[in-house]
């Protein structure tokens, strides 16, 4: 008689086990990811599966209604106790009879996909770096003098097969209380990538409450965290701050300075943004409900400068050529390390910088929009007060980064200001009356609608870019970025501005201009980012790209045909320009929820070839080229096709 044969869904795993066999033991058997937190005792159900019964052709078996014994003692008890949905089997009681199909609940898969919200983006594989198992422990003897340490290890050894496992002197502390209070049984939750697991956090009996881990973006103006379970991926909460070093200084350089020419400036610093991630962290973990303690593992990107302010390294290297990183290599950490109040053993993993300039920001952004692996030429722009830029494909990618300045953030421009409520991030100019009409972030409406009574406040990053083009292309503007008169561009919204010109965008409270002055700003920053990528594309051999992606916040609210008309990118079809979001937050989570994913951008970093826009001689060349708005005749055709 053939063994029968088991097919495991929605993996579709299948294949013959001995009759008797558990479910459990058969899904290890035929590689199938089901999760067990028990050791198979019955008492976690994270086992459970669906059995089917009857004919299925699709899957070419009939199944009997005893394909699995009966329920037994444990299941029994287990069901009374807890509860299983209709239908529902304990994988580690139930064996197998006979030819069965078995469905595996999302909840019971150890790997689930997570679902990323873009439809263009692909799912993040669940295998965190944080595992939980339980194990029974033996009660100190007095014929056997071991510790209740080795006791416990050995009982993970037998009862698991981990070895060598890691404690820190905090959880040690607290050993030998927490066995006596579960009665000689724990659960135990294990860090582990690549090296040896390290006991994070050890709880009586069976643990059955939260489990999570934040992923984190610190930027030089906010901190972004997505605090998400880590057993089913979810994202539970997403929050984030002002970067409390601002008061410090705006951009990074100004922060550098303020490290060289203060006493201890670099140490108020650290102490800053730490603090800073900190209430980040509790304000999470309150939003849910959950204590901070139960966060057992951190992902965090950053660019170069954050990263050594953060570790509580003196940035004054990164200040000056050759830019000089104290390490580039990804670093893992505890919470205790950098004062986090999540469980002070818990996991913190700061992804590799892949240059002086660019940062862990740019290789979560890499592992996020995977340019190595891309069929298309991809060219990745993250817009902030540095742009950083990838470009690749087919295995082969390369970084840079360029000094675009803050004026995309709204700074050095007259009216500029953050996104904010109240900022102006849209803007149209009508081609034959050449009236201005905008839309204010927090109003649908259109500046020209009646009802339209939204406070303006400024004018943000994306309503610059909008504004300049939009004058470019109904000829308030040439391509020098020199303002026209009134007389000449027949626009009353001209205003006399010294001995230069003004464009009058919002004429209230504060009223809105745009100057010679900011329309400088703008194409200095623009030829720095477009001059960036053409660096990068000369490297390549090609003077095209087959596809751009705007990443960061910044990013995601640029309108491709505006950043055409202005040249900040090289002349690409529209549909072929595609926003990514947060990308380095994407990447962030994904390095939290799959701990595979860590040694491949850590490989990944180390094969980008890093261009230092500073040496390169072409950069200045392309730099001066790229003023003039648009930098090609192309850029009009393309966003008119
Ligand atoms: Fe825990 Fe089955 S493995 S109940």
């Amino acid at each position: 008689m053939t063994d029968p044969l088991v097919i495991f869904t929605p993996s579709g795993k299948r294949g013959h086990v001995a009759a008797g066999t558990t479910v459990l033991d058969a899904a290890r058997q035929l590689g199938v990811d089901l999760d067990s937190v028990c050791g198979g005792r019955g008492i976690c159900s994270k086992c459970q599966v669906q059995p089917g019964i009857g004919s299925f052709p699709k899957h070419g078996i009939a199944v009997a209604d005893d394909a699995l014994s009966d329920v037994n003692a444990v299941e029994q008890r287990y069901d009374e106790k807890r509860g299983l949905k209709p239908g529902r089997r304990l994988g580690c009681q139930a064996c197998i009879q006979s030819d069965v199909l078995l469905d595996v609940p999302p909840e019971s898969q150890l790997h689930k996909q997570v679902v990323r919200k873009a439809a263009t983006q692909k799912d993040i594989r669940l295998d965190p770096a944080i595992r939980l198992v339980y194990v029974e422990v033996a009660q100190p003897d007095m014929h056997d003098p071991s510790g209740d340490l080795e006791r416990l290890k050995s009982a993970l050894q037998d009862q698991w097969q981990i070895e060598d496992l890691r404690i820190d002197l905090t959880l040690l502390k607290t050993l030998q209380t927490t066995l006596r209070k579960g009665n000689w049984t724990v659960t135990a939750a294990l860090y582990q990538t690549e090296g040896p697991p390290r006991l994070v956090a050890l709880w009586p009996g069976l643990y059955e409450g939260p489990v999570a881990g934040i992923a984190i973006d610190l930027g030089s103006t906010t901190i972004a965290g997505h605090l998400c379970d880590l057993r089913s991926g979810s994202v539970l909460a997403s929050s984030g701050l002002m970067n409390p070093q601002i008061r410090f200084g705006e951009d990074l350089m100004s922060r550098v300075s303020y490290a060289m020419m203060t006493e201890n400036g670099a140490d108020e610093m650290t102490r800053a943004v730490r603090e800073g991630l900190g209430d980040l962290v509790r304000a999470l973990a309150a939003e849910v409900g959950i204590p901070p303690e139960v966060i057992l593992d951190v992902t965090l990107v950053c660019n170069p400068v954050m990263h050594h302010l953060l570790l509580g390294i003196d940035p004054y290297e990164l200040g000056q050529a050759p830019f000089a990183l104290a390490t580039a290599d990804a670093l893992t950490l505890t919470g205790g390390d950098l004062d986090l109040p999540t469980a002070p053993t818990a996991g913190v993993y700061i992804l590799p910088c892949i240059a002086g300039h660019v940062g862990a920001d740019a290789a979560a952004v890499a592992l996020s929009e995977a340019p190595d692996q891309a069929q298309e030429l991809t060219l990745i722009v993250d817009v902030g007060t540095n742009a950083e830029i990838l470009l690749g494909h087919k295995g082969r990618v390369l970084a840079c980064s360029s000094p675009t300045g803050p004026a995309f953030e709204g700074a050095q421009i007259s009216g500029g200001q953050r996104a904010a409520p109240g900022a102006i991030e849209r803007v149209e100019i009508d081609t034959a009356s050449k009236k201005p009409r905008f839309q204010v972030i927090g109003s649908e409406l259109w500046s020209t609608d009646p009802a339209f009574d939204h406070p303006v406040t400024g004018i943000c990053g994306s309503g610059i870019i909008e504004v300049i083009a939009e004058m470019r292309r109904v000829g308030l503007l040439d391509a020098s970025g020199l303002i026209g008169s009134r007389e000449r561009t027949g626009s009353d919204q001209i205003l006399p501005d010294g001995r230069t010109h003004a464009f009058l965008l919002h004429d209230g409270e504060p009223q809105i201009i745009i100057t010679n002055s900011d329309i400088r700003a703008i194409q200095m920053a623009k030829a720095a980012l477009y001059a960036g990528a053409r660096l990068l594309m000369n490297k390549f051999e090609t003077d095209t790209v087959d596809r751009i992606v705007l990443a960061g916040a910044f990013g995601a609210h640029i309108s491709p045909e505006h950043a055409l008309i202005l040249g900040m990118i090289p002349d690409t079809d529209p549909s072929k320009i595609t926003s990514a979001g947060n990308a380095a937050g994407t990447g962030a989570r994904i390095a939290l929820l799959d701990k595979s994913s860590r040694p491949k951008i850590e490989r990944l970093v180390r094969q980008i070839e890093k261009i230092e826009t500073a040496i390169e001689p072409r950069f200045q060349e392309h730099f001066v080229a790229a003023s003039a708005i648009p930098n090609s005749a192309d850029s009009f055709a393309l966003t008119r096709a």
